[in-house]
Order: C-alpha cells, then structure tokens, then sequence
C-alpha cells in the first residue's frame, strides 16, 4: 500500500451506497463493537425539526460486527467527512479483511453522546417506528434499514438488532 492510501470499515451505509470511488473493497471485519440505531439523523434520513435513526457503534466486548472495507485515496476523505458529518468522528483501529486474512489498521464514523445529534437506545418496536416515519433528503429512514438488512445478509452477517427491527418495520407495514 502507498502513502496515500487509507483503509475505510463500512457498517451502515458505507457497505451499501458507495458513492465514492476506491481502489480495493473487501469484506471485513472488527471487534469489539456492535451496531446500533441509536443515532440521530438530521441530514440524511430526516430533518432537523424530525430527525430521523441511522446507525453508530457502541463498545460490546468481544462482539465481531462485520462490514464492508475500502482501500481509498486520502483524497476522499473530504467526501466522507462531508457525507458523515452529523456527528460521527473518524476512530482509528484494527480490522480484519476476511478475503486475505490479514489485519489492518483504518478508519471508522463512530457517532456518541458527546454529540447532539445522538438519540440513544429504545425499544425495538418504539426503533421501528420512528424508522417506518421518518424521511430526509436522502430518502426514507425505512429504505436505510431495509437496503442494510438485505446487504448484511449478502455478506453472511446475522445482526440481531437490525435483523429485529428489519422485523418490527415489516409487521407495521402489513398492519
Ligand atoms: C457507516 O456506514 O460505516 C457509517 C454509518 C452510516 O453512514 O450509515
């Protein structure tokens, strides 16, 4: 790898809308971390006045959560960072590509409640809700949930929190 270039761990859109160009991508994954839709979206999901819920990472011991990573141009950062900016900071830390078996170290959004943007924890029926009505320049909150389901399951990952509210959105949309 060059200089100028940097590792990039998806876990939520990034694995799904990848609207920036790379040079390597691979399936990937880190410890440690679980995903969560405790996260506030002003910009993408929803409005200010409605933000809707997107995702971040909390601390969960010995949890591998796997995700998508890129090999980008130090160059794309300044989209990332634009794209991410309702919150999320860029953490440094070890990831492993499961294609080459290797360790890397790379970036990573992580949003916490030092931020106001962030929402914290609910009910998975009160998550699901608020997902099923909320809406931003970036489309529905549901199709967020729905595309990160169906990519999750494309990469072999069984995530039980977004699985459930995958769940939870589905029922209210038959009732
Ligand atoms: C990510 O996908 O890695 C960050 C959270 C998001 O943009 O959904």
């Amino acid at each position: 790898m060059t200089d100028d270039t940097h590792w990039v761990f998806g876990y939520g859109s990034l694995i799904y809308k990848v609207d920036f160009p790379f040079l390597d991508r691979e399936r990937a994954n880190i410890t440690g971390w679980a995903r969560r839709f405790w996260q506030g979206s002003h910009d993408h999901r929803g409005t200010p006045d409605a933000p809707g819920r997107v995702l971040t990472l909390v601390s969960a011991p010995g949890h591998l959560c796997r995700g998508m990573a890129y090999r980008i141009s130090h160059s794309v950062f300044e989209h990332l960072d634009y794209r991410e900016k309702n919150g999320y900071r860029r953490v440094e830390m070890p990831m492993t590509l499961e294609d080459r078996g290797e360790s890397v170290q790379g970036t990573v959004y992580v949003a916490d409640e030092e931020y106001p943007a962030y929402l914290g924890g609910d009910s998975d029926a009160a998550l699901a809700a608020h997902i099923a009505e909320s809406h931003g320049p970036s489309g529905s909150n549901a199709d967020y949930l729905l595309n990160l389901a169906e990519a999750l399951r494309d990469l072999g990952e069984n995530d039980e929190h977004v699985f459930a509210l995958e769940r939870e959105l589905l029922l209210l949309r038959a009732s």
